[in-house]
C-alpha cells in the first residue's frame, strides 16, 4: 500500500472507530480517542485508555500523564508530531478503572490496523496493558521495562520497548528514574533500527593476559 493509500485508510479506520458500539463504553465516553501524531512515524507509543482530560479533548495523552510523556520526548529530542500515540481502548473506563478482558479484545483490532498501517519500527508501549498484549506475554511491566524484544505485528517485525506508564511514574520519584533512563535509550534503538546489521567488527588483537588475569583475580 503506498503512503497516500495508507493515510486514506488510517483516516477510514478513525471515522469507523468514532461511532464504536462494540463494547460498553461506548456508552459513557464523550467521544473515541483514535490516536493522534505522524501516521509514518517510526516510534510509536501505546498506552493505556484515556482518561477524564482525554475523553473530553479526543486526543491522548492530554493530561498529567502527557505533560510528563512531552517532557520525556522533548529530553531525547523529539516532539509529539514526530511520534504516533495511541492507547490499548478508545474510550475512557468510567472512573479511570482498568480495563477489562473483553473490552480489551473488542477494541484491540484497531490497534492493531493502526500498527499495521503505521508501520513503526519501534514501539514504546507504556505500562502494563499495553505490553502485555503487544508481547503477547503475560510478564509485567516491572520485570520487562527497557528490555527491547522483536515482535511480530501487522506482519512485520517490530521491536517492541515496554516502558513505565508516566502516570505511575508521576507519583513514585524512583519510578521516573528508572523511566528517564529507559527513555534516554529510545534514540540508540531508533537509530540501531534504521540500519542494516552492520559487518561484524573484525576482533581486537587479544592482548597477552597478565598473571593476575590468567587467575581470573580481574
Ligand atoms: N493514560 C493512558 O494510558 N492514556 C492516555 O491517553 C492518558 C493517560
Amino acid at each position: 500500500m503506498d503512503p497516500v493509500e495508507r493515510l486514506a485508510t488510517l483516516d477510514a479506520l478513525q471515522q469507523e472507530a468514532a461511532g464504536c458500539t462494540r463494547c460498553r463504553l461506548a456508552e459513557g465516553r464523550t467521544q473515541v480517542v483514535f490516536g493522534v501524531g505522524d501516521p509514518n512515524a517510526d516510534l510509536m507509543f501505546v498506552g493505556e485508555a484515556p482518561g477524564f482530560h482525554e475523553d473530553k479533548q479526543g486526543y491522548p495523552f492530554v493530561g498529567q500523564a502527557g505533560k510528563l510523556l512531552d517532557k520525556l520526548l522533548a529530553g531525547i529530542g523529539l516532539e509529539r508530531a514526530d511520534v504516533y500515540i495511541a492507547n490499548v481502548i478508545k474510550c475512557r473506563p468510567p472512573g479511570n478503572r482498568d480495563p477489562v478482558p473483553d473490552e480489551i479484545e473488542a477494541c484491540e483490532p484497531y490497534l492493531f490496523r493502526q500498527i499495521e498501517l503505521i508501520e513503526p519500527r519501534v514501539i514504546a508501549t507504556l505500562g502494563n496493558f499495553a505490553t502485555k498484549l503487544l508481547s503477547g506475554r503475560q510478564l509485567g511491566i516491572t520485570r520487562v521495562h527497557g528490555q527491547p524484544q522483536s515482535v511480530t505485528l501487522g506482519g512485520r517485525q517490530v521491536l517492541l520497548y515496554p516502558l513505565y506508564h508516566p502516570a505511575a511514574a508521576l507519583y513514585t520519584p524512583r519510578m521516573l528514574t528508572v523511566l528517564e533512563e529507559d527513555f534516554a535509550r529510545l534514540p540508540g534503538l531508533l537509530d540501531l533500527e534504521s540500519h542494516e546489521p552492520a559487518e561484524p567488527e573484525p576482533e581486537p588483537e587479544l592482548a597477552a593476559a597478565t598473571p593476575a588475569e590468567q587467575l581470573g583475580l580481574f
